[in-house]
């Protein structure tokens, strides 16, 4: 195994979001000393509900505000002698960026530069013995794959939608930030993640609770569109192997082996649910409904994890079965959870535990 990292103080970026509230829960819990300070500024996507259970924690602060407020961000990294930056915060939702991609170049691609040059920096004033910056990305940057194939790390980028672009263009930031000043950056490129905390306009929550609610499934086209899907508690733990072990300036594709047509996923979740809820077999079914495509909607990804493997020994250790079932009871016994993010009550969480906004 390459030599080890031991980061000290990280500020992770997007905290409050999905991934980021689920890394900080799984990095805290097998980190303990290790001070986290959780950069977010609660957009849409952000809920602090999602860190009930750390926010007591004395090495967790949370902070909110705008990774593109470069004096904000220089303020942090002193006061806090942050050594790793591990940046999740962007708008992720696909089809938000086909209706508005304006705020995807502003926070993906700006936000992400102001992030590096305030580490650049930080990291060149030497304050901290060694120092890393993490990027989360996305398969996505990759384009689409026909029946066959996988995406390596040296595939080209091909991003096809505003979304994918936005981060395939902060992810050649960070290359930059490594190739010409040398900074230690690290970058990683993810498939479909699930699992806890997922916002429900995404696939899998948005099934699961349409299907409690007896609303219409809707599936994009014919359904066949292809995605390689891993579940965050094995994405955190791979990030966090990233950090401590990998070369930096280098990028590492993270996957979970499970290719799955949409519709079949959501067929599974149709039938695991009808036992769960005591329904007939085959009635939550009976809620599927075909929609028009998406624009642009890339046929497959499959993601090609074996450099994860061979040099930093990181593998998958969920089926997708196991997380499947895991992830429906999840949303079963946080049934306020998601209510409140339905209602959009889980805004007042942030003004109770933290004042005014
Ligand atoms: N969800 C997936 O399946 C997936 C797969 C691969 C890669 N990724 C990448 O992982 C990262 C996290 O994804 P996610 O699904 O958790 O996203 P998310 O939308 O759930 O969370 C994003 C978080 O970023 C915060 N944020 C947005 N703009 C900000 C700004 N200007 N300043 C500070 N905070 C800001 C939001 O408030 C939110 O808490 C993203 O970079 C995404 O591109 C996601």
């Amino acid at each position: 195994m390459p030599e080890q990292f031991a980061p000290q103080s990280v500020l992770v970026t997007g905290g409050a979001g999905f991934i980021g509230s689920n890394f900080i829960h799984s990095f805290i819990s097998r980190n303990p000393g290790c001070r986290v300070v959780n950069l977010d500024i609660l957009t849409y996507a952000g809920n602090l509900e999602n860190l009930k259970g750390v926010e007591e924690n004395p090495d967790y602060r949370f902070v909110r505000g705008d990774i593109g407020d470069a004096g904000l961000v220089s303020r942090l990294l002193a006061e806090f002698r942050i050594d790793a930056v591990v940046h999740f915060a962007a708008e992720s939702h696909v089809d938000r960026s086909i209706t508005g991609p304006e705020i995807f170049v502003r926070t993906n691609v700006l936000g992400t530069q102001v992030l590096l040059e305030e580490s650049r920096r930080h990291w060149q004033a030497g304050v901290v013995p060694a120092f890393r910056f993490l990027q989360v990305s996305t398969d996505e940057v990759y384009g689409s794959l026909g029946d066959t194939g996988f995406f390596t790390e040296e595939t080209p980028l091909a991003a096809n939608s505003p979304y994918s672009a936005s981060k395939a263009g902060a992810d050649l930031l960070v290359r930059a930030y490594y190739e010409t000043f040398g900074m230690p950056t690290l970058n990683t490129r993810c498939s479909n993640n699930y699992g806890p905390y997922h916002f429900p306009e995404k696939l899998i929550p948005l099934m699961i609770s349409n299907i409690i609610g007896r609303r219409p499934l809707p599936v994009y086209g014919d359904g066949l569109n292809v995605r390689d899907w891993l579940h965050v508690k094995d994405h955190s733990i791979a990030i966090e192997t990233v950090l401590k072990g990998g070369k930096p300036g280098q990028v590492f594709n993270i996957g979970g082996n499970n290719e799955w047509k949409n519709i079949d996923i959501v067929n599974l979740v149709c039938d695991l649910l009808d036992g769960k809820l005591g329904r007939q077999p085959g009635e939550n079914r009976k809620l599927i409904t075909f929609v028009k495509d998406r624009p642009g909607h890339d046929r497959r990804y499959a993601i090609d994890a074996s450099k994860m493997r061979r040099e930093l020994g990181w593998e998958p250790s969920y089926t997708f079965e196991k997380g499947i079932a895991e992830t429906i009871d999840w949303y079963l016994a946080n049934q306020e959870w998601v209510e409140h993010v339905t209602s959009g009550g889980y805004r007042e969480y942030y003004e109770k535990q933290y004042g005014e906004r």
